[in-house]
Order: structure tokens, then sequence, then C-alpha cells
């Protein structure tokens, strides 16, 4: 099968970066590599598809994604084996959350063959730049702006679609401490929160900014009417075990329909232990706190895969979690990284191997 089916063209850098990139002491998300993928939306068809050497964009200064937000992304993995072999973790899930996120923000859906043959051509240019030592990865960030120029609030008529790609480690962010959310939301009914839209992070930074001042990493964000139901933490989905049960809020329109969250459940179930996916209160959070039944709290995302939280703090008052030995969190973390790295044989059939060119 031709990998190159949409006429992908290709121009090859004449230079590397891959020398001056220490790939032990990475930042997330601050290295990228030698080359991009774009596609431009004109005229009603995704068009001019290419692989270019990395580089900044130009774009009119009244185009819309900077006045309007009209942007919207995706966080994804690759991994490669010391043979050579490259994979991704559940590709599939990653598209069509970005064309239900594309539908909500009126941005046109992107095409899954383009997706697909764009994204491999140029994992396999940029092949060597996939590490494979231990919690190496390469993180892979699709993302579609609003192009069009003029500052006529509607949606826009063209817009491109990128891929760039950045080395990653195992990502670990120190203790957290998150802070429950009683005055500021991430999202609202009926409004974008399920989407990986550009707005929704940037809202998030000035609460989080002041929970950082308090001392606190991250917001666990609540539902906007009440503030009593815990939806998400940070940029990741939230999970609290209580006694032997492990809990996360279920998907709406204010939450983000987490890959790693939906992988989580999955081998928590297959494990045996109880799942519940239903509304948790901060509440019951706060008994089973006081009564000694909160063993784990964490969040789940891409780019941390799972991110243990130490302590909560709500309405002033500060509750730390047990240090366990055996917990959920590194069992379910182990699972979930054994499969995506190729340490273990994949019995979900989440793993997609990458064509090579
Ligand atoms: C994720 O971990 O899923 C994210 O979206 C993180 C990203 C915002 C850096």
């Amino acid at each position: 099968m031709g990998i190159n089916n949409q006429n992908i063209t290709i121009t090859k850098s004449t230079t590397t970066k891959i020398n001056e990139v220490d790939f032990n002491n990475l930042s997330f998300g601050e290295n990228f590599t030698d080359h991009m993928f774009e596609c431009d939306y004109i005229d009603g068809k995704w068009t001019n598809a290419q692989v270019r050497p990395y580089g900044p964009i130009s774009l009119d200064p009244s185009a819309k994604v900077f006045h309007y937000g009209q942007a919207i992304f995706e966080g994804m993995k690759a991994y490669k084996s010391v043979d050579g072999a490259v994979w991704l973790f559940r590709p599939e899930e990653n598209l069509i959350r970005l064309n239900k996120s594309a539908i909500r923000l009126a941005i046109p859906e992107f095409p899954k063959d383009l997706f697909f043959d764009g994204m491999e051509i140029l994992l396999n240019i940029d092949k060597e730049w996939i590490q494979t030592s231990e919690g190496s990865s390469m993180y892979i960030r699709p993302f579609i702006i609003a192009t069009e120029e003029g500052v006529s609030a509607s949606p826009a008529k063209r817009y491109k679609f990128m891929f760039i790609l950045s080395p990653a480690q195992s990502y670990y962010s120190g203790e957290v401490k998150v802070l429950f959310a009683d005055k500021y939301s991430r999202s609202a009914s009926g409004g974008v929160g399920f989407a990986k839209c550009a707005g929704n992070y940037a809202g998030q930074f000035y609460p989080t900014k002041l929970a950082n001042d308090a001392g606190y990493q991250q917001v666990v964000w609540t539902d906007s009417s009440t503030h009593e139901n815990l939806e998400e933490a940070g940029t990741m989905n939230v999970f609290f075990r209580i006694g032997d049960t492990l809990i996360t809020a279920p998907t709406s329109d204010r939450i983000l329909d987490g890959i790693t969250r939906k992988s989580v459940i999955a081998i928590a179930e297959k494990e045996g232990y109880k799942v519940e996916v239903r509304d948790i209160s901060v509440y019951e959070v706060e008994d089973a706190a006081k009564n000694g039944t909160l063993l784990e709290m964490f969040g789940a995302g891409t780019a941390a895969v799972i991110n243990p939280i130490v302590s909560f703090n709500f309405k002033g008052n500060d509750y730390n979690l047990p240090k366990l030995e055996d917990s959920y969190a590194s069992s379910i973390k182990k699972k979930i990284t054994d499969i995506q790295t190729g340490k273990v044989e994949d019995p979900f059939g989440w793993k997609y191997a990458v064509r090579s060119i």
C-alpha cells in the first residue's frame, strides 16, 4: 500500500538540528524536529499538502486565529523499538476528537487519509529523532488554525493544518498539590469544554497562576454552576480512588474525552478494579479524606500519562493523601506505558504500526 496516496510534496532540509539536542535532558515541548507537515484549506478543500523544513510560517496580522481563537489541536505520541519499528497509540481516536473539535469551532474536518499519510511520512523523514531509550517518545502536535485575513467575527474560509514533532521523555512534574476551583471555571454546559481548542487552555492560565502563587501546581476544575462536581485536573482528566473504587466523572460537553482517560478505565476494568464513571462531588472527596478512605487522586493525559496528586485544598483547608507502596496510579501507568512502549503484548489493539516509506 502506498503511503503517499495524497500526493504530498516533500522538501527535505539540507541541515539537521539533531546534534544540538540533549535527548537526556529534554524539557517538554521545547525542541522540534527538522521537518513539519502542512496543508491548507482553500476554496472548500484541503490542498497543498507538504512536508518541508521546520520553520516559521507567515500569516496576515488580521488572520482570524489571532482575533477569535479559531484554533484546535491534538496531542499524540509515537514510539520506536531498537529494531526501528515505529508505532502510535490509538491515533484514530485523536483524529475522531480533532474532527469533533473542528465541528464545534466551525472549522472544516480534516480527512483521515491525509491525516495518516501526512503524519506517517513526517515520522519516517524525522525517524532518527525518535529515541528508543526508556521513557522516550515523540510527541506529535496536530493543529488547525484559521488563516483567512479579516477581522469580521465569522468563521474563516481558509485554514492551515499542521503536524509538528517534539521529542519527549517521561514527564515528571514533581509533587502535584491541587486546589479545587470554587470561583473560576474551565468550561460550561453548552460550551467548548469537550473540544481541544486553544481557548480552553488560555482560559486556565490566569486561575492556575493564582493557584501557583498560593503554592499549588494545578487547579481541579469543578462544574461551573455549583462548583460541587470535580471534573478535570489542570489539562488532564481526573481520577479518585476511594477505598478500592476508582471514580472519574462521565464525559460531557464540559469535559474532554481523554484517550488516556479511556485507556485507564479499560486497564483498570481488565485488572478487576472496581471502576465507577459518575459524578463525584467535592464533599464526597472531602469526607473520604477526613475518614481516611480517600487513597489516591491522579490526573490522566497524553503528556504525563498519569500524574499522581499528593494533596488538595478545598475552601482553605489542605488534605494530604497517603503515600502508598502499591498505588493504582503507578500500576496502571506501568501497564499503559508498557503497552505504549512495546514492552508487553497489546491485548486491546491500541498500537498502530507506522508504515515505512
Ligand atoms: C495532555 O496531556 O493531554 C495535554 O493536552 C497536555 C498539553 C496541553 C501539553
